[in-house]
């Protein structure tokens, strides 16, 4: 080993000046023309090398003489060092670096995507993609595995936290936005999980069916907006079978929407197991299989020489690889390890937080605390002393301290006990865990105000059994809330949760995962030092009897199937889902059934109140909807403004969709004229047909206000 490392690192200083003079270095031709040079000088091995991975530290596999080469990510693919072209390294990346403790090293946790969603600030997602570049180019990685954006049609899936909720509009104008500034750091930003792995269960087993234009509409639609907005390097194809293909070798994704519609010029990678055969997938169109090459390894390579895969279907995969590397600037800009300002990082998780955090409800302006009222408060809820939890699985960002094995519950050091003492520095502030929901009320009895932090965990590799909080916490709430009906609930939580108690609290205020500053942005948002100007990314339903499906569609809840991951050869499919409600996913299935819910899509409470005025439309692409927005309170605030429409009466489509949406930062008093461009596309309906988007003749109706239910403003017009 040690002399391999000689060898190479000898090799390497002979080779740099020559490789600055190579005709693919210049900086001036296209990503594309460069990597045709690099095509041409490749051996039959350097081509194959680059169209697999060299192995996931802990994942099996035989071991690999070459895993030094390796950075401690989730694997790695060979570079051509002779001709300049670097490893590519590989990190998973949700809501910041994982694998930080394993490696010694430190990354941010961001609050997670789904709070990002919630932010609906497209500026928020790009610092959001930034920081996460910049902290794994830092740390040495060259590839993230973050831009997840399956959409939310069963909010039990142990996965919620890491995508973007339940609209395509949002969710993919949110992950893209993320991706673009994630690739401006010179990483291959990553789009996954392509496509409709929505949920855990069964997930390598399960075969989803649904019909083309109900996906266009809506989990393609996120990834199409995605993809065109932040120009990801990677796809990641998903576990699961799509229509009877399993998507790593489904033709229909991979090359007829992904390549021949939407044009997308960078590589697909499998899900790490997710490859189950060398001709079909390439046909199919995967470039690049993980974390290991039992398909595109040796087998890739007996195939092209025996003719079965022809060269110039191997040169395609390359050519993308190549031209990624290109493009995203991973040649012109080699890794440089460095330190991470931590305090700058954590200002900025702070600050995403607080754009984050939504507030639902506020009952007597209870909200925002009042500094100098206060004597005495009682903080309730497990660990609320200590931290607040986050969401598992490969999207694990690491607390400082020792590494956490899979699924265990990771709680960061951002203490909610800390966070509301330093505002309340002549107060009484007092903690009880709630383990006894008799003592948790007690002391609410003797406290001015009761605060409970209740958490629900999630993590990749489960699905939740229901969307309730676990361990009696409903009972400890109930519990606290009689004993004092100055009340407010913090929910830290992945998804959507049920609420018993929800007429009986105060306050409640939904934190999500709330990252490593969660707890100070927390508070600033309960003492008012920050006005709330989040809006939910997803329905909370009253109830799990409300979902399309009550119960979860793929049993064994829980099973992921990683049996035929790990052994791709026995992969079958043993369980399917027919998605009923379609494209009409989340708020568009409840519209259209009439069904209650708790919280609305879009729905989020401010300190200040804005009033919604003179509507006007013109059609035409974009169409641009235009209307007068007010601050009518007395704070300043920002207020996300929601245009939704109504299409022709259409067969299958939900009332309304949400079309586009504008942030409003308002002072106290102040009127703005918002505009808000609403491309064709999100009026349209996908016709199977022509294989295309098409706008429906007739009247159209345009929505706009606070929340997908409530909307003030209407006007129509005919296409
Ligand atoms: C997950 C991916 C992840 C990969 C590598 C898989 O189990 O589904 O999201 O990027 O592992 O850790």
């Amino acid at each position: 080993m040690l002399l391999l490392l000689t060898v190479s690192s000898v090799a390497q200083k002979t080779d740099k000046n020559e490789i600055k003079n190579k005709p693919w270095m210049n900086t001036g031709l296209s990503p594309d023309q460069r990597a045709d040079m690099v095509l041409k000088e490749l051996t039959l091995d350097e081509k194959i090398d680059l169209i697999h991975g060299q192995g996931m530290p802990g994942w099996g596999g035989p071991s690999n003489p070459l895993s030094y080469l390796g950075n401690g990510g989730a694997g790695f693919v060979l570079g051509v060092e002779r001709l300049g072209i670097p490893i590519i390294q590989i990190s998973d990346a949700a809501y910041g670096v994982r694998n930080s403790a394993d490696n010694g090293r430190w990354s941010t946790a961001l609050p997670s995507n789904l709070a990002s969603a919630s932010s609906w600030d497209p500026d928020a997602a790009c610092q959001y993609g930034a920081l996460i570049g910049h902290e794994l180019r830092a740390q040495g990685y060259n590839m993230s595995l973050g831009g997840g954006v399956d959409i939310t049609r069963e909010p039990r899936n142990g996965r919620t936290f890491e995508y973007m909720g339940e609209d395509p509009v949002l969710s993919g104008t949110m992950v893209g936005n993320r991706i673009k500034c994630e690739g401006e750091q010179h990483v291959i930003s990553d789009i996954k999980h392509y496509a409709l792995n929505d949920q855990e269960s069964g997930r390598t087993e399960v075969n989803v069916n649904i019909g083309k234009r109900a996906m266009r509409e809506s989990d393609l639609l996120a990834f199409e907006i995605g993809v065109e907005t932040g120009h990801p390097g990677a796809v990641m194809c998903s576990y699961n079978l799509l229509n009877g293909v399993y998507a790593c070798q489904n033709k229909y994704l991979l090359t007829e929407v992904l390549r021949n519609d939407w044009k997308f010029p960078g590589f697909v990678v499998s899900d790490w197991g997710a490859t189950h055969s060398t001709e079909a997938s390439s046909a199919a169109g995967l470039d690049n299989q993980q974390p290991l090459g039992e398909f595109y390894g040796d087998k890739y390579k007996a195939a092209v020489k025996s003719g079965k895969i022809p060269m110039a279907e191997l040169d395609e995969h390359v050519r993308r690889i190549l031209r990624t590397e290109f493009a995203l600037g991973l040649v012109d800009h080699p890794i440089k390890k460095e330190a991470i300002d931590v305090e700058a990082d954590l200002a900025v998780a702070r600050s995403i937080a607080e754009h984050s955090i939504v507030l639902l409800q506020n009952k007597n302006n209870i909200l925002p605390l009042d500094h100098s009222a206060l004597h005495s408060v009682a903080i309730i809820g497990e660990k609320a002393d200590f931290g607040m939890i986050s969401g598992g699985g490969s999207a694990q960002v690491d607390a400082p301290g020792p590494p956490a094995g899979w699924q265990a519950h990771v709680w960061y050091p951002t203490s909610p006990l800390k966070a509301v003492r330093a505002k309340l520095p002549n107060a009484e502030v007092k903690f009880d865990s709630g383990a006894n929901p008799d003592t948790a009320a007690e002391l609410a009895r003797k406290s001015d105000v009761a605060i409970v932090f209740a958490h629900q965990w999630e993590s990749e590799g489960m699905d939740l059994p229901d969307l309730s909080l676990p361990n009696n916490q409903d009972k400890l709430i109930e519990a606290v809330a009689a004993a004092n009906p100055k009340t407010i609930v913090v929910i830290e939580s992945g998804t959507a949760i049920t609420m018993p108690w929800v007429d009986k609290v105060g306050g409640i205020v939904e934190a999500w995962y709330a990252g490593a500053k969660g707890a100070d942005a927390v508070a600033d948002i309960l003492f008012g030092d920050v006005n709330p100007s989040a809006k939910l990314p997803m329905t909370f339903p009253r109830s799990i009897e409300d979902l399309p499906y009550p119960t979860l569609r793929v049993p064994p809840p829980g099973s992921m199937g990683d049996d035929s991951s790990r052994h791709p050869e026995k992969a079958h499919a043993t369980s399917s889902i027919e998605y009923k409600e379609g494209q009409n996913v989340g708020y568009k299935w409840y519209d259209s059934q009439q069904k209650p819910v708790l919280f609305p899509f879009g729905y989020g409470l401010s300190y200040t109140t804005f009033a919604y005025s003179d509507l006007k439309v013109v059609n035409g692409e974009p169409a641009i909807v235009t209307f007068t927005l007010k601050n009518t309170g007395t704070r300043v605030g920002e207020e996300v403004a929601e245009v939704y429409a109504g299409l022709p009466a259409a067969a299958d489509e939900a009332p309304k969709r949400l079309v586009g949406w504008s942030k409003v930062k308002l002072e106290p008093g102040q009127s703005k004229e918002v505009s808000v461009s609403v491309p064709a596309k999100y009026l349209s309906i996908f016709d199977e047909g022509q294989n295309g988007w098409k706008l429906l003749p007739g009247e159209y109706t345009f929505m706009v206000g606070g929340s997908s239910q409530d909307l003030p403003l209407k006007a129509s017009t005919k296409y």
